[in-house]
């Protein structure tokens, strides 16, 4: 009950349900698994990689400081497709609250991953906080610029992986009438579309979607997964399918597309900048909230 650490992973079970836990790996600071009432809330591949060799297929990875390959920027583009933050072993900073079980990871240029930061040379310190609420998943970000002299930009997201019974019964809400960057198309557009829904591969961008709304996962006409942002205005939805996944050592089973959708707040369309000392923080909460479908 409450927390375990072990080695790699850290374990927070809530005191008044045992049957809600997160458990998050130290290599990345990743959650690879929320159980709500017992129910596991996000996907994780069968063949993801626990073991610190590669970023985890599954749960909710943190890319810092660059979402996807940068091509433009002379230091950030050296970086693999979405940062280092995800393919570093983060430093367990300990519990800050018992209930709801709240902890603290850190990740600064010290302990980084070394062939990474030498390739982005900066000082930065990360202060992820994972809070398990009775029904709901709170995840926090701080991300500070110690450097009495140097600024550094960045990107930020959650990549959160939700689990869900078939994709083609499911749709993402709450995203109609907002620009979205199709990656696919590479092109720019208003979504008119009321809902999206999964037919084939999608990996979307949605920008400076509006804090208040509330994107939701619903299968079936039932409202599964609840996604709300703090300072995170863009938001990235993502299903492999058939041949993306195909493409994926690590992503098994093969169909797994079918029972996961990745809606990813984040800070990605611009960046953050961050002048010496200063201090950017967001948030992104998920439950299981009632069914509300927004106005534009
Ligand atoms: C998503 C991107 O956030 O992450 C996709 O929009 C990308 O383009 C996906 O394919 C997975 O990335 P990775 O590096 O974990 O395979």
């Amino acid at each position: 009950m409450g927390i375990e650490e072990t080695a790699t992973q850290v374990i927070l079970t809530h005191p008044e349900n045992s049957s809600s836990s997160v458990s998050i790996l130290k290599y990345g600071a990743t959650i690879f698994s929320w159980k709500s009432n017992g129910e596991e809330q996000l996907w994780l591949s069968t063949a993801a990689k626990l073991d610190g060799s590669k970023p985890v297929r599954g749960g909710i990875p943190l890319v810092f400081p660059v979402f996807g390959k940068n091509e433009d920027d002379e230091l950030l583009k050296q970086l693999p497709q979405h940062g280092l933050a995800r393919n570093s072993t983060w430093e367990f900073l300990g519990q800050v609250k018992s209930n709801p079980p709240t902890v603290q990871f850190g990740l600064s240029e010290e302990i980084a991953n070394p062939e990474l930061t030498k390739l982005w040379p900066k000082s930065f310190s990360l202060i992820l906080t994972v809070e398990l609420g009775k029904d709901h998943l709170f995840t926090d970000i701080e991300i500070k610029n110690p450097s009495q002299t140097e600024s550094f930009k960045f990107n930020w997201l959650f990549h959160t992986y939700l689990r869900v019974e078939d994709i083609e019964d499911t749709f993402v809400s709450n995203l109609a009438g907002m620009t979205t960057y199709d990656q696919l198309l590479a092109d720019s557009y208003v979504d008119k579309h009321p809902v999206v829904t999964f037919h084939e591969e999608v990996d979307k961008i949605y920008k400076n979607v509006d804090a208040d709304r509330i994107i939701q996962v619903v299968n079936r006409g039932v409202p599964i997964h609840s996604v709300k942002r703090t300072n995170l205005p863009d938001a990235v939805v993502w299903n492999p399918w058939t041949k993306k996944s195909g493409g994926m050592a690590d992503f098994e089973p093969k169909n797994g597309y079918l029972n996961m959708v990745c809606v990813e707040p984040g800070h990605v369309h611009d960046f953050v900048t961050l002048a010496p000392g200063e201090t950017w923080k967001a948030s992104q909460k998920l439950y299981n909230g009632e069914l509300k479908y927004q106005a534009i």
